[in-house]
């Protein structure tokens, strides 16, 4: 970047200037701390397909992106963790000797959670002083939320000079996302935040936890579509999906002796108990199971090059999530529909938890600026807001920041 300023906010860049970004941040830290500061970043991320999936044991299919959360962090001499967030220009003060408690419905629960949850590993979390800085959109199913835990993780931990494996990492943010926030989430977003991969998608088995890295061919755009609004009921209604699951499991598991998730079910099994299931658990289970096996053949998909067959299962995941699992909206839908209608798009869906937020797309390179208008132009007519479109690249995983030595 040649300008002064550097770009720090999701509008439509494909690879934000990092070292200009962290170098600002340091800047920032030492005009408010007096201090230099270590910087961490994670990455937000799109799933491609496989929604509502992991918490059932299930498949996803998310690719890390390119717009982090930030955290700037130095050591204090005592136990108090003073964490300034810019976005919502607000500093809070925790103690790290009590940091308990039941979620407050406030930006600080992330990092009181993680640093609670690495002190109930037995490890022992020095004070410090943090600062945070996000380029992923907040609550728009990007996973804002899994980014901060773990880039402040990560921030944490460094301080304390302590270390953890990757995949301790993960559980514990996904440990503090559940405790401190209040969210029964899968897996899937503390995972990809930490094994983010530059060079494609992850199929992740979240039962197992294997995965398997998928690449995306190089003329296709991961590009996501933000409706603007996020509808009230998102934290409570995702809990009750998750909820309709385990009741879905519970009556099947009286026939099915073996099952221990809906991982577990087919459809032909869904088929012959539906009688046993009330409509909407049946519909709830209907989605998953459906879309776990839409996982399955959309990693085929990618694998053979097919990108029209991969494209045809992000609209049957859209149609199933709108129709049986219930958490999509009349924007989202609006938007997988206008995306239809454009030249060069493979495919389109909602991401993430859904009740508004985005929704990605696969378009061809040489279509996007094509793309971008028409979307744009069609949605604000229809409902007279601007979406926002941002055009991603896939991410490597969290890290520490790495000043460029020339
Ligand atoms: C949120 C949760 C994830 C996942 C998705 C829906 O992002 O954090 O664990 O359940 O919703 O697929």
């Amino acid at each position: 970047m040649t300008t002064g300023r550097c770009e720090t906010s999701v509008m439509p860049i494909l690879a934000p200037n990092l070292d200009c970004i962290a170098n600002s941040l340091a800047e920032r830290f030492h005009k408010l701390y007096g201090t230099s500061a270590r910087i961490f970043l994670a990455p937000g991320r799109v799933n491609l397909i496989g929604e509502h999936t992991d918490y059932n044991d299930g498949f996803v299919m998310p690719t890390a992106i390119n717009f982090y959360t930030w955290v700037a962090v130095a050591e204090r001499p005592d136990r108090i963790l003073n964490v300034y967030s810019e976005h919502f220009g607000e500093m809070v003060q925790l103690y790290v000797a009590a940091l308990g408690g039941p979620p407050r419905k406030h930006w600080s629960d992330y990092v009181r959670g993680v640093a609670a949850v690495l002190q109930a590993t037995g490890r022992t979390v020095s004070g410090a002083n943090l600062m945070i800085s996000s380029q992923v959109p907040l609550g728009v199913g990007l996973s804002s939320s899994a980014s901060l835990e773990v880039s402040t993780a990560l921030a944490l931990l460094a301080i304390s000079d302590l270390e953890s494996p990757p995949l301790e990492l993960v559980k514990i943010c996904h440990q503090a996302e559940h405790e401190c926030a209040g969210t029964r989430c899968g897996i899937m977003d503390q995972f990809i935040a930490v094994f983010g991969r530059a060079d494609g998608a992850l199929m992740l088995d979240c039962r197992s936890l294997a995965e398997q890295i998928l690449a995306l061919p190089h003329d296709i755009r991961i590009v996501i579509c933000n409706s603007m609004v996020r509808h009230e009921l998102a934290a409570g209604e995702y809990n009750r999906r998750r909820a309709d699951c385990e009741a879905g499991v519970e009556v099947l598991r009286q026939h099915l002796s073996n099952i221990r998730a809906l991982r577990d079910v087919t459809l032909a099994d869904l088929q012959g108990y539906k009688h046993l299931l009330p409509q909407q658990i049946w519909q709830r289970c209907h989605h998953v199971v459906s879309e776990n096996q839409r996982v399955l053949d959309a990693a085929e998909a990618l694998r053979s090059g097919n990108l029209p067959g991969f494209g045809r299962l992000m609209y049957e995941s859209h149609a199933s999530l709108r129709d049986d699992y219930e958490v999509s909206c009349a924007e989202l839908d609006l938007l997988v529909k206008l995306a239809s209608t454009c030249e060069g798009v493979w495919g389109a869906r909602m991401t993430g938890a859904g009740f508004g937020g985005c929704t990605v797309n696969l378009v061809r390179s040489e279509a996007v600026d094509s793309f971008r208008s028409r979307v744009t132009e069609s949605y604000q007519k229809a409902t007279g807001t601007t979406p926002e479109v941002y055009v991603c690249a896939a991410a490597p995983g969290a890290r520490a920041w790495q000043p460029f030595v020339g």
